[in-house]
């Protein structure tokens, strides 16, 4: 009979999870660890990122916080051999940390549009850049990027944000080509909105009511509510189990239905 702890146990393998300090990568490194795994939370708010590994490991599970900025070549680099040197090896890597700006083109400053497409696509490139070879050296890995249903479709004063977005769809696809070989799958989450502070402060850069903001944002969708970090962590921990094992290259939407 199937033993359906052994299709999702991840006891052995290293789970590094970027913007592990909060919202959905908080959540998802709650759930691999409850699933065994060493989860390493990557974050640059280290008061925040050390209390959420300490509530994991209060819980039962292992965890541990690396301050690491995705937008630094040096900060990946140094940690991605720091984890395979103290911990063995990388065997999931979750590429969730972004910020959004909820400004058009022409509202944008120069320096936004950079801060977006810099932590929330190039911090993809960088952290998978050297994460990469230390899975190839343990035969293989699971990488799920972060991408947004706004990467599939357009979304109104986020032009950065739709920029950045689509670009972490077709990386993945790219990457999932170039690393299939080495038993390495990547794919995309694409949450819709879901209750975070960075959906919170939308409402803020928005100059809008945030309970007000929250419920037109969960209304328009066939499941009328808003995402939970655990829905998109539910998903996450699919591709990052061996459920998933023939699956690369794939974007999985989990909004509710927002973009049925
Ligand atoms: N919340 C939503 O509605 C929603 C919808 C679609 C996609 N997303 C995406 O989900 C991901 C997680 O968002 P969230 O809602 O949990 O947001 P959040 O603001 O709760 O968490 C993001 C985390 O990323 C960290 N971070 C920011 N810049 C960083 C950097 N340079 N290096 C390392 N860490 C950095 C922040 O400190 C924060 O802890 C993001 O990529 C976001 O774009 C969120």
């Amino acid at each position: 009979m199937l033993n359906t702890q052994d299709v999702l146990n991840l006891s052995g393998k290293v789970a590094v999870v970027t913007g592990g300090a909060s919202g959905i990568g908080l959540a998802t490194a709650e759930l691999l660890a409850g699933f065994g795994a060493h989860a390493v939370l990557i974050d640059i708010n280290e008061a925040a990122g050390e209390a959420a590994a300490a509530g994991i490991r209060a819980g039962g599970g292992l965890a541990t916080f690396r301050r690491c900025d995705v937008t630094s070549a040096a900060d990946c680099e140094r940690t991605a051999a720091e984890i395979a040197a103290d911990l063995g090896g990388i065997h999931i890597l979750f590429n969730n940390a972004g910020v959004i700006r909820r400004q058009s083109v022409t509202e944008l400053e120069e320096r936004d549009w950079d801060l977006v497409l810099n932590v929330s696509l190039k911090g993809v490139y960088l952290l998978s850049k050297y994460v990469i070879p230390v899975m190839e050296r343990g035969g293989g890995g699971s990488i799920i990027n972060t991408g947004s249903g706004w990467g599939l479709k357009g979304g109104d004063r986020a032009a950065a944000y739709c920029a950045a977005k689509a670009g972490v769809v077709n990386l993945t696809r790219a990457m999932a080509i170039d690393h299939g070989p080495a038993g390495i799958r990547v794919n995309c989450v694409s949450p819709g909105d879901t209750d975070t502070p960075l959906l919170r402060d939308e409402a803020k850069q928005l100059q809008q009511d945030e309970a007000a903001f929250l419920v037109a944002s969960a209304g328009g969708r066939p499941l009328e509510r808003l995402g939970t970090p655990r829905d998109i962590a539910n998903a996450v921990l699919f591709l990052a189990s061996d459920l998933s094992a023939w699956v690369t290259g794939s974007v999985l939407v989990v909004d509710g239905g927002g973009i049925a």
